[in-house]
């Protein structure tokens, strides 16, 4: 085999879910920001952005995520995040786990209730060399709405600022 993912099955073949993963099952899917998001701080000018989800699984316990974002104009790349989302079985428990393409690493935890998700960071590390102010918490809210369209909510704290929503975005299934 030329590479280890040819073990997989073939993409339109998809794994056979493992039941852990169930209660997250609704995020699963490529998903297109629609309308764009918008995001909002006490510090910034309001803007707004693109955003292109994958939330996919292979198998394994756990969900697979990336979360790639671009400007709305001229669709260069902003900012990127990617990592794992895991259930500790039998309960509604949730750990998400992301690597940020400005030199945050974050756990947040939380609890998955229907087709809501609520998480707070639990852990955040960020490089020595990141730009100010630094981000002190960090919560998130997804949920499947009545219109079959996933919604994301960012609020964070940061050095300057309270915990504030920073983000908000509708994303379409494509
Ligand atoms: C600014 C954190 C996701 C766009 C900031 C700032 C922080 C931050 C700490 C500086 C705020 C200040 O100066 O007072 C985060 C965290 C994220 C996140 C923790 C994810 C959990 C995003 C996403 C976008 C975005 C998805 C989409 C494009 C921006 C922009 C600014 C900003 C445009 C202002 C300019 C800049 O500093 O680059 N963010 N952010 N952020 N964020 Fe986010």
């Amino acid at each position: 085999l030329p590479y280890l993912s040819g073990l997989l099955p073939p993409s339109h073949e998809p794994p056979k879910m493992n039941p852990v993963v169930e209660p997250l099952s609704w995020m699963l899917g490529t998903w297109l920001s629609d309308p764009p998001g918008v995001g909002t701080f006490p510090t910034l000018q309001p803007f707004q952005y693109l955003e292109e989800v994958h939330i996919s699984h292979v198998g394994q316990p756990m969900l697979n995520f990336s979360f790639n974002s671009f400007h709305p104009d001229t669709h260069k790349p902003m900012h990127r995040e990617c990592g794992f989302i895991r259930l500790k079985p039998d309960t509604n428990k949730v750990a998400f786990i992301s690597a940020q393409n400005t030199g945050i690493v974050e756990v947040e935890e939380g609890e998955v209730n229907g087709h809501e998700l609520c998480i707070s960071s639990h852990s955040i590390s960020r490089i020595s060399f990141a730009k100010e102010p630094h981000v002190e918490q960090i919560t998130r809210k997804f949920r499947l709405n009545s219109e079959g369209k996933l919604e994301q909510t960012v609020s964070m704290a940061t050095t300057t600022q309270p915990m504030t929503q920073h983000l908000h975005i509708t994303y379409k299934k494509v």
